[in-house]
């Protein structure tokens, strides 16, 4: 359908070229444009309401709520100092405040906080902190990084390197040297008939090992894992996963590096999802909820050991020179500091705790339904996996685009839900409320519906599916 002329959506059309998206498409469509948001609410250019079920890209904890308080401390500090950078040993009194407030907030011991603008930044500047840190420690030959199939770390060149998703590299000539990626932990798809998730989870942790085994336990640095694996599709590690994978990279010496950008900040239901799965970093990475996604900032946290090395070697080459322009930005770090203490004050990840056994109630209630392969979730995070054999977990044929088009679906009934090819990811808005959570699962059901219909219409599937 072609956008309204003199409409924003036609200026979009014309004008703006989009990130993931199908540019053919949104010249002839015009992209969605929203201009206003509301609580857990987002509202288009002719004022229709939809609940934002992914809360922005897994980032809005508070909704759109919080604004006033907020972009009043952003103003006070772009009114005392707009601008200041983190070169050559100076920086903004906020940034000094933020970094020693995440330190203090850090799941196990960490030394430093280190001040990016995006996920990607924060996960590429890691891994030349790593190989920076090897440099140093005199052992040239450990610089390979284990990430894992499925894993989302971003999208630049190194970052998305570690991603471990095919689109992510096609045509893009990635990944780049010195990645390597290890099983995806996801027990309902690559779990051994009658495997259960403890017997998976030492598979995978075997198949960990294999691999450091093959290609030398001295060439690989790190392993980058995010605690519940975001846009690979909500895929909660199996238990006993990652005290399993962490034996095999003590062992070998490999640096564990947590990718809390979706995790951290309390969306499954503790500060970080380390602590929720007990995992043990080296390293941190972070962003999305450390703002509330209200201002672009990321950050790095790393223990004392990754520390020193770093600062050792920085003596040794007069600077460690790696820096970003905005890193650390003031008005950036203004609005992080006033979201900690949101967090804090009004005790948001005790409301996630509160409020996650309904969310997870209402997600797996859709368990029994034909189309429904897998329901899982964590916190208030969660997807529905679709299927066209519910018995032999046998998927639609991926060109039917059937997410993509439940998704549009559930746009018209006023839900913004995110397909991972077929399962439909849920990340509310932390402050969500019960009847929030019963809406947005209400609108699903009604797009579930319409999907259903569609395929059955379409021959799909048979009329007594
Ligand atoms: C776990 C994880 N790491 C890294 C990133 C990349 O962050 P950004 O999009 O800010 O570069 C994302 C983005 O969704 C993510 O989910």
């Amino acid at each position: 359908m072609s956008p309204r002329p003199n409409s924003l959506a036609a200026k979009d059309a014309a004008f703006h070229f989009h990130g993931y998206t199908n540019a053919l498409k949104n010249e002839k469509e015009g992209g969605f444009v929203v201009t206003r948001g509301k609580g857990v609410y987002i509202y288009d250019e002719d004022g229709k309401e939809y609940m934002d079920g992914l809360a922005g890209l897994w980032c809005c904890s508070l909704g759109f709520g919080e604004v006033p308080r907020l972009t009043q401390a952003i103003a006070k500090q772009m009114q005392a100092l707009p601008f200041y950078h983190t070169f050559t040993q100076k920086t903004a009194a906020v940034t000094v405040e933020l970094a020693e407030k995440l330190v203090s907030l850090a799941p196990v011991p960490m030394s430093k906080a280190y001040f990016c603008n995006s996920g990607s930044e924060a996960n590429d500047t890691v891994i030349k902190m790593v190989r920076y840190m090897n440099n140093g420690l005199g052992r040239p030959q450990k610089k390979k990084i284990i990430s894992r199939v499925k894993a989302y770390h971003g999208v630049t060149v190194a970052a998305g390197s570690l991603t471990g998703l095919p689109a992510i590299h096609k045509d893009f000539d990635l990944p780049i040297a010195g990645t390597l990626h290890t099983d995806c932990p996801h027990h309902y798809r690559f779990g051994q008939p009658g495997e259960t998730e403890e017997q998976f989870a030492t598979r995978c942790a075997e198949s960990l090992e294999k691999l450091i085994l093959a290609e030398g336990p001295d060439t690989i640095a790190a392993m980058f894992a995010e605690p519940v694996m975001g846009a690979g599709g909500v895929i909660v590690p199996p238990r006993t996963y990652f005290e399993k994978i962490q034996a095999v990279l003590q062992k070998y010496d490999i640096l564990l590096v947590a990718d809390e950008v979706i995790c951290g900040f309390g969306r499954t239901g503790n500060w970080w999802g380390s602590q929720t799965f007990g995992m043990k970093p080296d390293i941190m990475t972070m962003a999305k909820q450390l703002s509330a996604g209200f201002m672009p900032i990321a950050a790095i946290m790393m223990n004392q050991r990754v520390y020193e090395a770093l600062r050792d070697n920085s003596a040794k080459n007069v600077a460690f020179a790696h820096g970003i322009t905005y890193s650390g930005h003031p008005a950036s770090a203004a609005c992080a500091v006033e979201v900690l203490k949101i967090y804090e004050e009004q005790k948001i990840i005790d409301g996630v705790r509160d409020l996650a056994p309904h969310f997870l109630k209402r997600l797996h209630s859709f368990a029994d339904h034909p189309l429904v392969g897998e329901c899982r979730g964590v916190g208030l995070v969660g997807a529905i996996e679709l299927v066209k054999d519910k018995k032999t977990k046998e998927s639609f044929d991926p060109k039917l685009l059937v997410g993509a088009n439940l998704v549009r679906m559930a746009h018209d009934h006023g839900l913004i839900v995110r397909p991972v090819a077929d399962a439909l990811c849920f990340c509310p808005p932390m402050v969500a409320t019960e009847a929030e959570i019963d809406s947005t699962f209400d609108r699903f059901a009604r797009a579930l519906e319409d999907t259903e219909t569609w395929l059955k219409r379409e021959g799909h599937l048979s009329a007594a599916a």
